[in-house]
């Protein structure tokens, strides 16, 4: 007998639909999926169409109150955003009831008025609803491990992004707004050229673009062609994507994606002042990138991916994003050697670009996993000098390195 398993949220409209659908597609032979809410807010149109982007059809349902199901016995009951999870009454019976709260797509999306942003969101806790429910038989056989994952990867997400949004309100001084970490107490220009940018690439783009948030200079390892379309992960005021637009020229273009909103409008208001055309900033996560397949030339990124929890997603989605031949030039922190596991729970080490750097082992292996070919990590061991200002000890485990690859 197949099991069953419960969504429950708020309205039942958005994520325990989107759930809902998601379970019945990956799983439709073992499990029963339902979904409903501690009241009826009516089926999302926005959630309706992420879903049927991935080919699931959420247009038949309809949003219901758990007390509708009352009659049926649950193996698994899954709340899926707080509200919920502190209204839901308890389960009799077997029914085991986790908690694996994901981010409310109408919230983040308010104040949007292109479909296109307002679609960012519910594609994000969309794919992260999908990775959920892809192993949800493990939570049951085996345990609450996932869970724990997921939230451990949110709120890490979540502390990364508070630090660059202040970062990104108090200008072009980091310093003042970090405590530690990707911030440069020797001044921005000096260290822009110590990590290998020209003065003329320092001073040729718009003030407050170049934070001194870099950890090395992926142009000079992209080799950019004109006509060429350009993906800059984790852009931040946009200084990269800059000097990517003039070397790609009018017949190319640059996207920059960054998950923190202050960034997102602060390198918008760079491109303004710029005057750059070719140039397109959009709020969105490495992990799930607002792209279509096979759509880009050259990956950039700087100082980035070490942030992530999810470096596999991120190097997926890059396969995913990239045309075949397309090349990966990247600039990160990687770990020469095994970080301590004080260092390593770090937060505030995670959040200034050193305790989530991966080992070049690791690096290696997950590039060519996800089928890469011509992988090559160079470390530059002299930026340990400049690590060792953004956290103390730092340059006896990472340094910067360049990171290339392509997709065959
Ligand atoms: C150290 S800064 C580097 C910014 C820029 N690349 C530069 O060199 O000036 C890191 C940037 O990556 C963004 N970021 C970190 N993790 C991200 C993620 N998972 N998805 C999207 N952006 C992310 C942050 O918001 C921040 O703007």
């Amino acid at each position: 007998m197949k099991k069953k398993v419960l969504f429950l949220c708020t309205g039942n409209s958005c994520r325990s639909q989107m759930a809902e659908g998601w379970l019945r597609h990956l799983h439709g032979q073992r499990f029963e999926a339902f979904s409903a809410g501690i009241a009826k807010h009516g089926m999302n149109q926005y959630a309706i169409q992420a879903m049927k982007e991935i080919g699931v059809d959420l247009s038949a349902h309809h949003s219901k109150l758990l007390s509708e199901l009352e009659s049926l016995e649950f193996d698994l009951v899954v709340t899926v955003c707080s509200n919920a999870h502190e209204s839901c009454p308890l389960f009799p019976g077997k029914a085991k009831v986790v908690h694996v709260p994901f981010d409310d797509p109408p919230a983040l999306a308010v104040g949007l008025s292109d479909s296109e942003e307002i679609m960012v969101p519910y594609r994000r806790v969309r794919d992260q609803i999908g990775e959920f429910v892809k192993s949800i038989d493990k939570l049951i056989d085996r345990g609450n491990s996932m869970e724990i994952k997921i939230l451990h990867d949110d709120k890490i997400k979540s502390q990364v992004s508070q630090r660059y949004g202040s970062i990104a309100k108090a200008g072009n001084s980091c310093c003042s707004a970090s405590a530690s970490g990707c911030c440069q107490p020797d001044g921005i220009q000096q260290v822009s050229e110590k990590l290998g940018y020209s003065s003329d690439e320092v001073s040729s783009v718009p003030e407050g673009a170049n934070m001194g948030l870099g950890c090395g200079n992926p142009q000079a390892i992209a080799s950019l062609k004109p006509g060429e379309n350009v993906l800059d992960l984790g852009s931040g005021g946009g200084f990269d994507c800059f000097l990517a637009a003039k070397a790609v020229g009018p017949s190319g273009m640059v996207i920059g994606v960054d998950m923190t909103p202050e960034m997102l409008s602060k390198a918008r208001k760079n491109a303004v002042n710029g005057g750059y055309s070719n140039v397109d900033f959009r709020l969105g996560e490495i992990e799930h990138l607002p792209l279509a397949d096979n759509s880009v030339d050259v990956i950039i990124s700087n100082c980035v991916i070490n942030l992530s929890p999810d470096k596999e997603s991120v190097f997926r989605e890059a396969f995913r994003v990239l045309r075949s031949n397309g090349r990966i030039a990247v600039s990160d922190v990687v770990a020469f050697k095994p970080l301590t596991e004080e260092l390593r729970n770090n937060l505030d080490a995670y959040c200034g670009c050193i305790a989530g750097a991966a080992t070049v082992n690791e690096l290696e292996a997950m590039l060519k996993m996800i089928g890469f070919a011509n992988v090559r990590i160079e470390i530059k061991p002299e930026s340990r000098n400049v690590v060792k200002d953004w956290f103390k000890g730092a340059e006896d485990f990472v340094c910067s390195a360049n990171i290339m690859a392509s997709k065959p």
